[in-house]
């Protein structure tokens, strides 16, 4: 099938190289001309594990091309996939101008039967939004289809997930649409659930909030487990081996962060509230993540006392390991607020340091995890890469000024490291 994705970020580049591998004809659009030079001069603009080599195959087979116009993608696909950016508002709402603006350029282009659909994540009845305003900006009589189509990859494994999904989730209301849209997927007909448009749209944000929930919950739990001195990966291990709970999304740290669940809680919040719920368990998940910063920043001071001038060695930048994302990640929220109170801050991450220098200034960036701990009075661990968790203890006790650790990922054992002569505190145990 003929398949154009507008908005070629983490989740269009993905899915148009994946729609490519599955044998379709795929074209990436974005209006970033700068973005679409480097694809198709073959260089990535993010990284993600196995991506590059799934765009070079697809586009030597030419099964993936880019274009920088929505007037391009609607001449190409029979399905039209919008995956730009929702990024949050101050109030909480997903800015969905990005969203409307495409919306109004697919009516402009729109001359014969398409299926536009929502993989944005988008609030419960914004479907019945962009239904509206392609009538409205079209040409009378056009013919076409809303579907919602929610993504669930996530960063570090997208590629992995999508030739694994658990389900496809297909919001769509005619035949036709669904069809075509069970026709895209039939390699994965098994996995598709199909429901009606606005229950599409609430499966995304009620399932993110549900993963941040279980987030927060065991980060509550962390705070008893301080308070009481039991450890809060036994809990965990114990609650996660009960096949209705499961082990996944049960660790404690700094809490979530990243592009999506921040935003995905936040507007969920706001979608709720705007339709006269008051959804104050999720404002408790939010007050909670808040909180797990605060405490980690109390850790770091209650070993150093003052944090002025004292140097702070930071490790990971991104929001979770095998990615270079760093929107909303905790570390650039402590590397933030360490540097305020005048900590020398030298912070190190193997994929995410670019993406950090653009969001955070005043600090010190060292070409590997080494030099960020020369002289170090405390190193802070913020992403648990793997990496970090194999480094060579005695190393790192060389080469800090004093071996205090206030590990935020729990990747090392308490035990082991008060044994080997390091001040050791992590969350929860
Ligand atoms: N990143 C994730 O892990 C993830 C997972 C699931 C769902 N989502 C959702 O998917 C959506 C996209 O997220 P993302 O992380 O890929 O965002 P992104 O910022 O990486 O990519 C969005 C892209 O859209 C482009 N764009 C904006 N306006 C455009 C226009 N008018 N024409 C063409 N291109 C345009 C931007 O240049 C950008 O490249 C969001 O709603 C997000 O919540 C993201």
């Amino acid at each position: 099938m003929k398949v154009s994705v507008i908005g070629t970020g983490y989740v269009g580049l993905v899915s148009g190289a994946v729609f490519a591998e599955l044998g379709h004809d795929a074209l990436c659009v974005d209006n970033d001309e700068r973005k679409v030079k480097m694809l198709e001069q073959g260089h990535m603009p993010i990284y993600e594990p196995g991506l590059e080599e799934l765009v070079a195959k697809n586009r030597a087979a030419k099964r993936l091309r880019f274009a920088t116009t929505i007037q391009e993608a609607m001449e190409h696909g029979d399905v039209v996939f919008i995956c730009v950016g929702t990024p949050p508002l101050p109030s909480g709402a997903p800015d969905l101008s990005y969203v409307d603006a495409v919306s109004r350029d697919i009516a402009k282009h729109l001359t014969k039967y398409r299926v536009i659909v929502e993989k944005s994540t988008v609030p419960v009845q914004t479907g019945e939004k962009v239904k509206l305003t392609i009538s409205k900006y079209a040409k009378a009589g056009s013919e076409f289809d809303v579907v919602s189509n929610p993504e669930f990859l996530r960063e570090g494994s997208a590629v992995a997930d999508a030739f694994n999904p658990d389900r496809i989730v297909i919001g769509a209301e005619t035949q036709r649409a669904k069809d075509m849209m069970l026709n895209l997927y039939d390699k994965f007909r098994d996995k598709c659930v199909v429901v009606d448009i606005k229950s599409s749209e609430l499966i995304k944000h009620a399932s993110n909030s549900f993963l941040a929930l279980k987030i927060s919950f065991i980060n509550a739990v962390a705070n008893i487990c301080e308070l009481s001195g039991a450890d809060v990966t036994q809990v965990a291990r114990g609650m996660g081996l009960d096949q209705r709970i499961g082990p996944q999304f049960l660790y404690a740290g700094l809490g979530y962060g990243g592009s999506c669940f921040p935003k995905d809680v936040d507007a969920f919040v706001d979608i709720s509230a705007k339709l006269g719920y008051d959804f104050h368990l999720l404002r408790e998940v939010q007050r909670i993540n808040h909180v797990q910063l605060e405490k980690f920043l109390k850790k770091i001071e209650q070993e150093l006392w003052m944090l002025r001038d004292k140097k702070i060695a930071v490790w990971g930048l991104a929001f979770k390991p095998n990615t270079d994302d760093v929107r909303e990640s905790p570390a650039i929220k402590i590397c933030a607020a360490l540097r305020d109170a005048g900590a020398k801050v030298r912070a190190f991450d193997p994929k995410g340091q670019e993406n950090a220098k653009s969001v955070l200034a005043g600090i010190e960036f060292s070409p590997d995890m080494w030099h960020a701990l020369e002289g170090a009075d405390l190193l802070a661990i913020c992403t648990e890469w793997d990496e970090f968790r194999k480094a060579d203890f005695a190393r790192i006790k060389k080469l800090m000024a004093h071996p205090t650790i206030v590990d935020g990922r729990n990747i090392w054992d308490p035990v082991e490291m008060k044994k080997m002569g390091f001040a050791y505190r992590s969350v929860g145990r």
